[in-house]
């Protein structure tokens, strides 16, 4: 199904398969805001934007956890790995324009200050985020809710680190709650094998948009993917 956008990023964006629930919600809304805004303020910092690209990549796992935001109008959401923050801002904007009274919990074991000062980033930051500097494994039990609607991991990826987080997350998972790994591809072996135990060990639905799994106890994951279903709202 192909999907037509006025969103025109830098390189090849391919549609086909993105889903209309991103088509919805995110697309126009990472244009205008995070996504270029970032890229832009490396290129002013870095002078180049290949930085930028390498580590948001396309910017997939934001426009998916933007659109996951306002679909599922999570009150709690857990970000790890803040990194320079996209993750967390795309689920901090989303929160915003949604009206949402929540904040994302986001935690990286260094603080990365590189990012330069931009009035947008610091006020959705000062609302919208609650950032905690420090190893996943001992800030998680500490800072985390006790029930999550919505997590992404993407701190270590080795495969303890990958499998502590998402077993962390699993235990605290709504019933609705969708945890997604990112880089869940051959390249990182301990995040496929810590998704595949996951999986089994809390009978999770899984599906993979793009790198990035999915999981949830609801059998929607697995038509998540399949454009023509989505219209059906499984996600509610
Ligand atoms: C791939 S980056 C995260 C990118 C970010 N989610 C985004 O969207 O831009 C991975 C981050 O995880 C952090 N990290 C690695 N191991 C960690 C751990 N055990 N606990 C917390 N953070 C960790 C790193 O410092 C790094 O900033």
């Amino acid at each position: 199904m192909a999907i037509t956008s006025t969103f025109q990023p830098e390189f090849e964006f391919d549609y086909d398969d993105t889903l209309p629930l991103l088509h919805q919600y995110s697309i126009p809304v990472m244009q205008r805001t995070i996504y270029n805004k970032m890229r832009a303020l490396f290129r002013v910092k870095h002078g180049y934007s290949q930085r930028a690209r390498s580590w948001i990549g396309p910017g997939y796992h934001g426009l998916l956890i933007y659109g996951l935001v306002r679909k599922l109008l999570p009150r709690s959401v857990v970000d790890v790995g803040t990194c320079w923050g996209f993750s967390a801002l795309c689920a901090a904007l989303a929160m915003e324009d949604a009206r949402l009274n929540s904040q994302v919990l986001t935690i990286d074991r260094s603080e990365h200050t590189d990012y330069g000062s931009d009035a947008f980033f610091d006020r959705l930051r000062r609302d919208k985020v609650f950032q905690v500097v420090g190893l996943s494994k001992q800030q998680l039990p500490q800072y985390a809710p006790v029930t999550i609607d919505l997590a992404f991991v993407d701190g270590g990826h080795s495969y303890e680190q990958v499998h502590f987080d998402a077993t962390f997350l699993s235990r605290r998972l709504s019933p609705n709650g969708i945890l997604m790994l990112d880089d869940c591809v051959a390249e990182y072996a301990g995040v496929e094998q810590a998704a595949r135990e996951i999986e089994y060990e809390f009978g999770l639905t899984r599906t993979t948009f793009r790198r990035i799994a999915m999981f949830s106890s609801r059998p929607f994951a697995t038509s998540l993917t399949q454009a023509d279903k989505i219209g059906t709202a499984q996600l509610r």
